[in-house]
C-alpha cells in the first residue's frame, strides 16, 4: 500500500458521526476523503464538511459528502484534516504546495482539532527545504517580492502548470511566491515577519495548529506523532 494512502486512510478514523469537518487539499487527504465517502455510503456516517479548495469540493461532491459554507458553522469546526509539505518534530508545518494555503489555514485555525496526514518523506528536523509558499495580491506583487527577499532568500512567482507562462492564481484570485529562505531557524518569527509585509495575504507556515500527525510509510504502516 502506498504511504500516502496508508496515512490518509488512517486519518479518517478520527472522524465520527455528527462532526462538522474541514477537508484539506492534496494527494494524501485525497485518501481521507475517499475513505469518508465510503463510510458515508456504506456505514451511514453523517458529517458535513467545509472544503479547503475547489479541487476538494469537487472530490467531496463525487464522494457524496455533504458540504456546507463557513457561515453555516456556528462556532468552530469539530475537526480539520489536511496534508503538508513538511512536518517538523514540534508539528510545525509548511503547506501550500498545492496553492490552497489561505483557505487551509483559515479552516485549521477555526477547528477544535487539526490533524495533519503525510507520508514519511515529509518529516524534517528543520523546516525550509521545501520553498515556502506565500500568497500575495497581484497588485504590485513585484514590490511585495522585493520586501520578502529582504528577509533573506530568493523567490519565484508560481506559474500555471499548463502554459507555464501565466502566473498561477489561487482559488482566491491571488498569486503565489515560492520562497527559498533555507533552514527556517525560528518559524514563529518568520511567520510574523511575513504577515507584516503589505501585499502578503498568507503564508504556508502552520504553527501551533496541528495536534497530531498521522505519518504513512511505504510498507503500509502508520505512526501517530503528538
Ligand atoms: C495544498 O495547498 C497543500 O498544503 C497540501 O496539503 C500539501 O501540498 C500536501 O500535498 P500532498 O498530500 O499532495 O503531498
Amino acid at each position: 500500500m502506498e504511504a500516502k494512502q496508508a496515512a490518509g486512510t488512517e486519518a479518517a478514523r478520527y472522524v465520527e458521526s455528527g462532526m462538522k469537518l474541514g477537508l484539506g487539499t492534496g494527494s494524501t487527504v485525497y485518501w481521507t476523503i475517499r475513505e469518508l465517502g465510503r463510510r458515508v455510503r456504506e456505514e451511514g456516517l453523517r458529517v458535513e464538511a467545509v472544503p479547503t479548495s475547489l479541487e476538494t469540493e469537487k472530490l467531496a461532491r463525487q464522494e457524496g459528502i455533504p458540504l456546507i459554507a463557513p457561515r453555516e458553522v456556528a462556532g468552530r469546526l469539530d475537526l480539520a484534516i489536511d496534508g503538508a509539505d513538511e512536518v517538523d518534530p514540534a508539528l510545525r508545518l509548511i503547506k501550500g504546495g498545492g496553492g490552497a494555503l489561505l483557505r487551509e489555514k483559515l479552516i485549521a485555525a477555526n477547528a477544535e482539532r487539526f490533524i495533519v496526514t503525510a507520508d514519511s518523506s515529509k518529516c524534517v528536523e528543520k523546516l525550509g527545504r521545501f520553498p515556502l509558499p506565500v500568497e500575495v495580491v497581484p497588485f504590485a506583487w513585484e514590490w511585495t517580492q522585493r520586501r520578502l527577499e529582504l528577509l533573506g532568500g530568493t523567490s519565484r512567482l508560481r506559474l500555471t502548470k499548463d502554459s507555464g507562462e501565466e502566473p498561477y492564481r489561487t482559488d482566491n484570485g491571488n498569486y503565489v511566491l515560492d520562497c527559498a529562505f533555507g533552514e527556517i531557524s525560528d518559524p514563529a518569527a518568520m511567520n510574523r515577519s511575513l504577515l507584516e509585509i503589505p501585499g502578503v495575504v498568507e503564508n504556508g507556515l502552520f504553527i501551533g495548529l496541528a495536534e497530531r500527525a498521522v505519518i504513512g510509510y511505504t510498507d503500509g504502516s502508520t505512526k501517530t506523532l503528538r
